[in-house]
């Protein structure tokens, strides 16, 4: 039910975000030499909405260890900045944030086998860092909506 609601909620911001953008006639332009906009996959870069909460989680929850700038924190910390293993695979990005990670993964070449905890506790959490992550810190990668990742299971235990 809240989970439901939440959707509702991201679809209406999105909603009343792309008809605000319609009429805000040069404004896309204006933000042509912005370099983190994504040019492929549709529909195109998250919104300055998701991007703007994204950023918000990512400093609250996610910059201890993987630094302000991305890099992470070898030998513990994976990078996020230029990450193959995040740009790979944007739906196990997004379960990684909701449920955690501990097993060992390797990282543009490097072995990592630590305890990442559970961060979000509700997808459009999620959605919304890991949209920001995608296309933070120099990185191109894409959207992830919320319907992508329906099948993905909150882990409760946690
Ligand atoms: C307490 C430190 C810590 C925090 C906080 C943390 N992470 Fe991680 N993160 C890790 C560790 C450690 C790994 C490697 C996990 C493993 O070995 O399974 C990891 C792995 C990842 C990966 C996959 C590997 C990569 O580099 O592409 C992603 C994506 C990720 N974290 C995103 C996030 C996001 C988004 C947040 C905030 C919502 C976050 N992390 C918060 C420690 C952390």
């Amino acid at each position: 039910m809240k989970t439901l609601n939440v959707f509702a909620l991201a679809f209406l911001g999105i909603l009343s975000l792309s008809i605000l953008s319609s009429c805000g006639g040069g404004k896309t332009s204006d933000q042509k030499g912005d370099t983190t906009q994504v040019s492929k996959a549709a529909p195109g870069a998250p919104s300055a909405e998701v991007m703007a909460l994204g950023k918000g989680i990512y400093d609250a929850k996610c910059k201890a260890c993987h630094q302000p700038t991305g890099l992470g924190l070898k030998p513990a910390f994976p990078p996020l900045a230029a990450s193959d293993y995040l740009l790979a695979d944007k739906k196990r990005a997004v379960a990684q944030a909701l449920n955690g990670s501990q097993h060992e993964i390797t990282v543009n070449g490097a072995v990592y086998n630590a305890l990442m905890p559970q961060q979000v506790g509700t997808v459009d959490s999620a959605v919304a860092v890991i949209n920001y992550v995608l296309n933070s810190f120099g990185n191109t990668g894409g959207t992830i909506t919320a319907d992508d990742v329906k099948d993905v299971v909150i882990d409760k235990r946690k």
